[in-house]
């Protein structure tokens, strides 16, 4: 039985995903979801996708809740998903059941290399994609900016030979923004991974308009500042400009906003619940705030 993505959506969480999205032949994204274009390639992939910082837990033991969101991110229309060899053993769980689900080329597998030295480097590398079960991850990043020259010259010889698909490099600090400028303003990159948030938007000032500039894919991490957005409104009710442009949470608004920005490629917000994942997969669903509806928004997260 091989049913179309829109099939499959229709039927719900009775289905089958290893039958509907396994052998399918690579990603489509879902109509609904809004798209944007990797600069450098043209691809799209939805704003929305799922940082697995969390995805920690015994191989052997229930993982339930990591395979039901992972489903549920997939049954969304989602395909960006970020990990990295420094969060426990998330590749390993993610592996795992993306090989058990059998969606792995329904999605866009980013993860990173944390090493000093070239030979350091390969050998991360290698032990990420044993990890993740796959010959190839469509985006590698130098995480924080480490030995990102010497790691940067493996990786285009890694694109050269169909390892990786893209590169980038990534930051979550602002101390190190600067250095992040630098680097983009040297090198030809896919992709920079940063932090930015509704709260937290010093991103804005220049690195977003760079990425612009250079051609740069933009992946959002701490979309939430670490969950600081969900307590700072804590049990507020949503405002009529919120429900007015279709939020029905405040991760949407968070979310909205970020991606909001046109320099944006894709926010991965971390969660290891299904709810929170169809949640915010709910945020690249319908419309995002205009230039107005963004200031006004940014009003009330300083008074908060
Ligand atoms: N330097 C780097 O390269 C770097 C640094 C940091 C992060 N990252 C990447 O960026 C991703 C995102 O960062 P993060 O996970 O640290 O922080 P985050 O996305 O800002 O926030 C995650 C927190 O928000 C909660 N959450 C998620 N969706 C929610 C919803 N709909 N409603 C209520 N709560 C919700 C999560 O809890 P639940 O699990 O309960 O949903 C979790 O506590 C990471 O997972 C990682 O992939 C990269």
């Amino acid at each position: 039985m091989k049913l179309t993505r829109r099939e499959f959506l229709e039927l719900g969480a009775g289905a089958s995903l290893a039958v509907t999205l396994g052998r399918g032949g690579g990603r489509r994204p879902a109509p609904d979801l809004i798209t944007r274009k990797i600069p450098s390639s043209g691809e799209a992939v939805p704003v929305v996708g799922l940082g697995t910082r969390d995805y920690r837990a015994d191989l052997s033991g229930d993982l339930t809740p990591f395979r039901r969101t992972l489903e549920a991110f997939a049954r969304g229309g989602g395909t960006v998903v970020d990990t990295a060899p420094s969060y426990g053993n998330s590749e390993d769980v993610l592996g795992k059941l993306i090989g058990e689900i059998g969606i792995r080329k329904e999605l866009f597998m980013a993860t990173k290399v944390d090493r000093q030295g070239t030979e350091a480097g390969i050998r991360r590398m290698e032990d990420s994609l044993k990890a993740l079960g796959t010959d190839h991850v469509d985006l590698m990043q130098v995480h924080n900016l480490r030995d990102w020259e010497t790691q940067l010259s493996t990786l285009r010889e890694w694109k050269k030979t169909g390892k990786i698909r893209y590169l980038g490099v990534t930051t979550s600090f602002s101390r190190q923004h600067a250095a992040l400028v630098d680097v983009m303003r040297k090198e030809t990159l896919d992709f920079i991974q940063v932090d930015y948030a509704l709260d937290n938007r010093a991103a804005a000032e220049r690195i977003l308009p760079l990425a612009r500039d250079r051609g740069m894919g933009v992946l959002v991490n701490l979309p939430f500042g670490r969950g600081r957005l969900f307590r700072a409104v804590g049990e507020r009710p949503l405002p009529d400009w919120a429900t007015g442009l279709g939020c029905t949470s405040w991760a949407q608004v968070f979310l909205k906003y970020v991606v909001s920005d046109p320099a944006v490629t894709c926010a991965i917000p971390g969660t290891t619940s299904p709810e929170h994942v169809t949640d915010n997969l709910g945020a690249a669903r319908g419309s995002l705030p205009d230039p107005a509806l963004r200031r006004r928004m940014e009003a009330f997260a300083d008074e908060l």
